[in-house]
């Protein structure tokens, strides 16, 4: 029998998940997403072309694979068919290949509303949402009033959908001065939801199960990082799901023992969208360096992502939290022309040093850097590890010393051939 291997996220998103499952997919019949919904973006690039995923799993366009959009997921139709409707523009069929769970939740209309109206009145201390009516949904969810996929093919549906968009309007009557219109969503959320019909709607837990049983190998693919999750991020300036490993036994009803690798993956550097603690981050030129050579900008949202230099007490954090077996390093040619590349190896707390993630990682931190030097060449063509600069070598070895995991992976550039496996 086999075991669910997982790709996850291990600092604030965007760490190029979308491309890694890309690459991996080769060796795995079934992608299943876990969690999360439309706030993210797996962006792929392949024959010099980008295109960008939101709720299907990136392993969509290898022929053969089978795409599971797990419970744990919540499913914007408007968004989902959009996606569905440009990824078969190209020609390509997926009424077979896609498998949505009855057990998935949707996002109504009026929850996107609900989370426009929180993020307003939150003011400057918003959470810097998507937008997307992620919180809402799994609010509603927890507080057992979610309306899920299963629930189109039952009769009482629309019945189902009016009674929360009602106790929605009532909630939102409260926000002094928010005005919306739904009208014109609703109509294409209905629309979208009778196109959805196509698709098969699963019971995912068992097929997901059955799968393993017979050994079919099954790659979860995380959405958003590890420190975005809703337990173990930086609260509360995250996402509502659990983006770490244990969300994968939730998200999709695999049991622990039924785990099997972990993929971890990391960019050289870090950023993050939205607010919220960010202790390496960077203010001045190196920073600003980051974001046009990286083109840190979002690929959900547009925003310019924050940048700064790899935090390895955050690393540490996640590796540990998710029971990392390989680690991933994205992105490490935007580091091709730094003389200096720096590491937090501890936080400075009240002039106390630590080197544990602490409850609050806000203003009162100041990393402490270790200084490594810059390997200052072009490392977009290679392909084998032995051809890379001593530099770089010495960076990754750091790394696996400091994580006690492997760096099995290391992407140099943005086109799913430009990667160095070990
Ligand atoms: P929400 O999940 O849309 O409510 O957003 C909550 C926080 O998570 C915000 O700071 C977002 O910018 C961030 N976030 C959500 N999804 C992603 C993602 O896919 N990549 C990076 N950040 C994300």
């Amino acid at each position: 029998m086999k075991k669910i291997d997982m790709v996850l996220g291990l600092q604030w998103g965007d760490e190029g998940k979308g491309k890694v499952v890309d690459v991996l997919t080769p060796d795995y019949k079934v992608i299943a997403r876990f969690q999360g919904g439309p706030n993210a973006g797996h962006s792929l690039v392949f024959d010099g072309e980008g295109f960008v995923l939101h709720t299907v799993p990136s392993g969509i366009f290898r022929e053969d694979s089978i795409n599971i959009i797990g419970n744990g997921v919540v499913i914007d139709p408007v968004i989902l068919m959009e996606e569905i409707e440009s990824i078969e523009a190209k020609g390509i069929d997926i009424t077979d290949k896609l498998l949505i769970s009855k057990r998935a939740h949707l996002i109504l209309p009026t929850h996107r509303m609900l989370d426009a109206a929180s993020e307003a009145a939150k003011g400057k201390s918003k959470i810097g949402s998507t937008l997307k009516g992620i919180g809402p949904t799994y609010m509603d969810k927890t507080g057992r009033n979610g309306v899920r996929i299963g629930d189109i093919l039952s009769g009482e549906f629309r019945n189902r959908y009016e009674t929360l968009r009602e106790k929605h309007r009532s909630l939102l009557a409260q926000y002094e001065g928010f005005t919306y219109d739904i009208s014109q969503y609703e109509a294409r959320w209905f629309d979208a939801i009778e196109k959805l019909k196509r698709f098969q709607f699963i019971e995912s837990e068992i097929v997901v199960n059955d799968f393993l049983e017979k050994d079919v190998p099954v790659l979860a693919e995380g959405a958003q990082g590890s420190m975005l999750d809703i337990d173990f991020g930086t609260y509360p300036f995250v996402t509502s799901s659990n983006t770490m490993a244990a969300g994968v036994c939730t998200g999709l009803g695999v049991a622990p023992n039924r785990v099997g690798k972990v993929y971890g993956i990391f960019k050289a550097y870090c950023t993050r969208v939205g607010s919220g603690p960010f202790p390496t981050e960077l203010f001045d030129n190196d920073g600003d360096r980051l974001r046009s050579i990286g083109h840190e900008f979002g690929a959900t949202t547009g925003r310019p992502r924050r940048c700064g230099w790899l935090d390895m007490v955050a690393l540490k954090y996640a590796v540990m939290m998710n029971g990392v077996s390989e680690l991933i390093m994205m992105k490490a040619d935007v580091l091709n022309d730094f003389d200096t590349i720096k590491v937090a190896t501890g936080y400075e707390i009240d002039g106390k040093q630590i080197d544990y993630f602490p409850f609050e990682s806000n203003e009162s931190v100041t990393p402490v850097y270790k200084e490594f030097k810059g390997w200052k060449c072009d490392i977009c063509s290679v392909r084998k590890y032995e051809d890379f600069p001593q530099e770089l070598k010495d960076y990754v070895d750091f790394i696996e010393k400091e994580t006690g995991c492997p760096v099995k992976i290391i992407s140099v550039g943005p086109d799913r051939k430009e990667i160095v496996i070990r």
